[in-house]
């Protein structure tokens, strides 16, 4: 492990270099056999199936055949590319917004191409990393909410190779990360610039006041010396993907918060359950545990329990007190996509990032009423894992002091080892979760999971071949779709079946082709953030391998497609600079223009010489039409 720095890794392969699991698997299932039986290749996959037939409601069905006839996309589908740029269809122009160090306030210093910027500055700047957003209308302002995932410590601390030396730059680290929220506005000639010095403008980062809320609010597994009462958490971290609420906050989440923390005492023993969350004594080159006692797990045993969670975010009120809402669970989590049952009940989504790990759904127990008091609604509620049977049904396993064997609080701090207790279905690392806005119907990103039919995960839970993860060694990834009963997201039953299965049609085998939706013009690998536009497109877009080779010949740099849900039609719509990946995506209030994010460029993008930098762009119809 010594010799390989992880400032060179993946996340999620560093942390499973960190965290090895055992090797044996038992296979009782081969690809093959799941593939036939779900009827994908040859077929019409998804959309010839019985799930498919009698989950997509009457919405969409009595339609599909016209919406085959004539394509819903305005655009004319691009090749790929592998240069280090970004390309978008004939008739579209895209241009920077914001990149990472640029100025939301005029009090900021200035970014230098060559070292980037100070501590002191750091406050005061767009973050690194840019991932989830959103956009809301405020009082005729537009202020848009975006995550700063993590830090691409050898761009951000260049002059030290990325290894932090002081504590001034792990502050600096620190203060790059979290969420942005900033007013932006159209610009002279196209595109949108950020409002320096809007009363919106706000950075959110690792040293936040933040409160606890929900069930496990003050209970002694959060309790630290410096908050021993376990309500008064510090910072987000590790903010990956979002999701707006019906009220007009902003889910933030917090996914591999794990790397942030380690130990001065190489020897400490460390708590029981940091094993399943990969927290261990080296964390992954932040260093932050040797400048900040707060992040040392030898003196702070408690503090790792404090992230991970699903923090709301009022973008209307730069006073505001971000929330950590418990009652969501804690995981690696990814994004949370909230939708309304037909009652009102609220009903969130959510993908927990690692290999082998689960999906999951949450459901309030009061109404949301529009302008009602919705503090409680995410505080109150039932947590489900998802469990998919191979004949196409599927449920939701409620997670219960009954069913799992834990107490209410526990089920909600180690969610992961209750998902385990019940038995849900082990998913190809569940990234973005969506739902259609004119279908009953929600989507979540698998995208790939190297390890399938390989090894169990962390929990030593069974990953061999099953219904939506058909693949061993899914080096690709797939989109699965479920349809609930009743066409109501707050029903325990649901149908399913996978929407794509990403693949090489020219250089893979069988099923590592792709679904029959996948075609040498617009193949990609890896989905991961996801987004319906109001018409009920989904925009996918991809984090995966862009060499160009091998497996992934053909399939160049990451990308953001478009598809049709009534069609199984995807298109190429934008690639990105080589190196980056695509991820977070959002629109202006009249929807001529879409955000687009950026994240970890290689070269010199976007400004041609100097450090890459992070960027938010936009994209516009040059005819002013409409992009979602
Ligand atoms: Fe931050 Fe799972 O992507
Ligand atoms: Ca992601
Ligand atoms: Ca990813
Ligand atoms: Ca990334």
């Amino acid at each position: 492990m010594k010799d390989i720095d992880p400032r060179d890794l993946s996340a999620d392969d560093w942390d499973e270099l960190n965290n090895p699991r055992p090797d044996a698997c038992d296979f009782d299932a081969v690809v093959d056999e799941a593939i036939s039986r779900r009827g994908f290749l040859g077929g019409v996959l998804a959309f010839g199936s019985g799930a498919a037939v009698m989950g997509a409601g009457t919405l969409l069905s009595s339609t599909s055949a016209e919406a085959q006839a004539a394509s819903r996309f305005a655009f004319t589908p691009i090749p790929i590319f592998t240069d280090a740029t970004v390309h978008v269809p004939e008739g579209y122009s895209w241009a920077p917004v914001v990149r990472w160090g640029d100025p939301l306030t005029s009090s900021a210093g200035a970014f230098d191409p060559e070292t980037g910027h100070d501590a002191e500055t750091a406050q005061h700047v767009f973050g690194e990393n840019t991932d989830g957003m959103w956009l809301y209308s405020i009082d005729g302002h537009e202020v848009i909410a975006v995550n700063s995932e993590y830090a691409n410590l050898k761009t951000n601390l260049p002059q030290s190779e990325g290894v932090p030396q002081s504590a001034d730059d792990v502050l600096m680290l620190q203060r790059i990360q979290g969420v942005t929220v900033m007013e932006v506005a159209p610009k002279d000639g196209g595109g949108y610039e950020v409002v320096v010095d809007s009363p919106f403008n706000r950075r959110i980062d690792h040293n936040t006041p933040m409160r606890f809320a929900g069930p496990a609010a003050g209970h002694a597994l959060l309790q630290t010396e410096a908050d021993p009462e376990g309500i008064a958490p510090m910072g987000t971290m590790n903010n990956c993907g979002s999701g707006p609420t019906p009220w007009g906050t902003y889910l933030t989440c917090e996914e591999n918060f794990n790397g942030y923390f380690g130990s001065t005492d190489p020897e400490a023993e460390l708590p029981e359950d940091y094993a399943r969350y990969g927290i261990g004594h080296e964390g992954w080159g932040y260093e932050y545990h040797k400048f900040d006692a707060r992040f040392d797990v030898s003196k702070n045993p408690a503090e790792p329990r404090r992230q991970g969670w699903v923090t709301e975010i009022d973008p209307s009120d730069p006073t505001s007190t971000p929330v950590k809402r418990t009652a969501l669970g804690r995981i690696k989590h990814e994004n949370a996509a909230v939708t309304l049952a037909p009652d009102g009940r609220v009903v969130v989504y959510m993908g927990d990032d690692e290999r082998g790990e689960y999906l999951y759904k949450y459901r309030s127990n009061g109404v949301y009423s529009p302008g009602g008091d919705t503090d409680h609604l995410l505080d109150d509620g039932e947590l489900f894992v998802a469990k998919f049977h191979p004949d196409g049904t599927g449920e939701w396993l409620a997670l219960t002091p009954e069913t799992t064997g834990m107490d209410a609080a526990e089920i909600l701090i180690f969610t992961r080892m209750a998902a385990s207790a019940v038995g849900g279905t082990t998913m190809d690392r569940p990234e973005w979760v969506q739902v259609n806005p004119i279908a009953a119907e929600g989507y979540a990103s698998l995208t790939n999971n190297k390890n399938r039919g390989v090894k169990p995960n962390a929990g030593g839970d069974d990953t061999s071949v099953n219904g939506p993860n058909p693949r061993e060694v899914n080096n690709y990834g797939q989109i699965v779709r479920w349809f609930p009963a009743n066409d109501d997201h707050a029903m325990d039953a649901f149908r399913w079946d996978l929407y794509v299965m990403a693949g090489n049609p020219v250089v893979g085998e069988g099923a590592y082709k792709g679904s029959s939706n996948v075609t040498e013009g617009n193949m990609f690998n890896s989905p991961d953030g996801m987004m319906f536009d109001s018409s009920g497109l989904l925009w996918i877009q991809t984090d995966g391998d862009d060499s160009n080779e091998g497996e992934f010949e053909g399939q160049g740099n990451n990308q953001m497609l478009a598809g049709d849900p009534a069609t199984g039609q995807i298109e190429r719509f934008l690639t990105g600079p080589n190196g980056s990946e695509v991820t977070g995506l959002c629109w202006s209030t009249d929807r001529k223009t879409m955000f687009v994010g950026i994240q970890h460029p290689g070269g010199s993008f976007p400004d041609g010489e100097g450090l890459p930098r992070s960027t938010v762009i936009a994209v516009w119809r040059d005819d002013g039409g409409l992009v979602g």
